[in-house]
């Protein structure tokens, strides 16, 4: 499958325990994107075994509608990892689209998780391929090799920012709740790890995940943060509370306004480029000049909102003579 193919919509990526079939049963009907059910950090160690069969169950139930499924594993640190991807991906990979594998550090771990995959698929005759992976950076070394990771198999779909671990692990002050310790800047590097996180995902035609904002109740703190994410061009962002959905979900669509205006640059530019339009690279549509960069950027808005299922409200028409 190309890469394109594989950009699903993760505007809003809704973290659910594993171990909790009170949560899962209710993420089935909220308006996230994507669900992940977790078997790491939100699920405690004696929990994780059963979790593991409540996971394949909830997937083999469905109810899921649009909803990419995503299952985070394990980290290979960890000796839960393989038994949670074959239990899982056994039990139910033919209703699973990603598995997600915190806390990557190399290109390997990410080539272990495919080639077992591979083995699973055959094993199961599932289609070889069609389960991608989503890597999450939450240490240096991980941010280090980030462009080996993103490159490391086909199946690699996103890359997430994990800012609570990754806080933790390079021993800098919290960020996680997006806020500036006070007396100490530390919003440059802060984004050097975003657009760090951004360019290997771009360079490899990957999506760009936003980790968790955790102080759940403060829904302006999270579009502060998720607003950030979003200027930068990241497609999306964790969930942790159902009222951080609506929030994130406009967060990362577009205005209704530069939705339409994208599509009429679309529209204009093709007209504009074509015989009855001129042949021309460069013209304006209103007081605006557009050319060929004009198109790339517009059609990057317009592909998120018609992945938002956004409609037209204003339509640009050739002009008449
Ligand atoms: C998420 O896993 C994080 O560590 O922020
Ligand atoms: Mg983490």
């Amino acid at each position: 499958m190309a890469v394109a193919e594989r950009q699903r919509p993760r505007r809003s990526c809704l973290a659910v325990p594993g171990s909790s079939q009170k949560m899962i049963d209710k993420a089935r009907g909220l308006p996230a994107d994507q669900v992940f059910l977790d078997l790491e950090d939100a699920c405690a160690p004696l929990a994780k075994p059963d979790a593991r069969k409540t996971i394949v169950a909830a997937l083999n139930e469905g109810g899921w509608g649009d909803k990419t499924r995503v299952v985070r594993v394990n980290d290979l640190t960890t000796e839960w990892t393989y038994r949670d991807v074959v239990e899982v991906v056994e039990g139910a990979g033919a209703n699973l689209d990603c598995i997600m594998l915190p806390k990557v550090q190399t290109a390997e771990q990410v080539a272990w998780l495919d080639l077992t995959l591979t083995q699973i698929e055959k094993t199961m005759g599932y289609e070889v391929g069609r389960i991608g992976i989503e890597a999450q950076i939450e240490n240096a070394r991980g941010l280090v090799n980030v462009d080996a990771i993103a490159e490391a198999s086909p199946r690699v779909e996103t890359i997430i920012f994990g800012p609570a671990d990754f806080m933790a692990s390079i021993n800098m002050k919290s960020l996680v709740v997006g806020e500036q310790p006070p007396g100490y800047d530390v919003g440059d590097a802060y984004h050097y790890i975003l657009m760090r996180i951004l360019m290997a995902a771009r360079a490899n035609d990957l999506q760009a995940i936003d980790g968790p904002y955790l102080q759940i109740r403060d829904v302006d703190g999270f579009r502060r943060v998720a607003g950030r994410a979003a200027a930068l061009g990241f497609d999306g962002k964790w969930v942790l509370h159902p009222g951080q959905l609506d929030a994130c979900n406009e967060t990362f669509s577009p205005k209704q306004e530069d939705y339409d205006h994208a599509e009429n640059i679309l529209d204009a530019y093709e007209y504009f480029t074509s015989e009855a339009g001129g042949k021309r690279g460069a013209a304006m549509l209103g007081d605006e000049m557009i050319d060929e960069a004009s198109r790339k950027m517009a059609l990057v808005i317009a592909n998120k909102g018609r992945a938002a299922g956004m409609r037209r409200t204003d339509r640009w028409t050739p002009p008449e003579d």
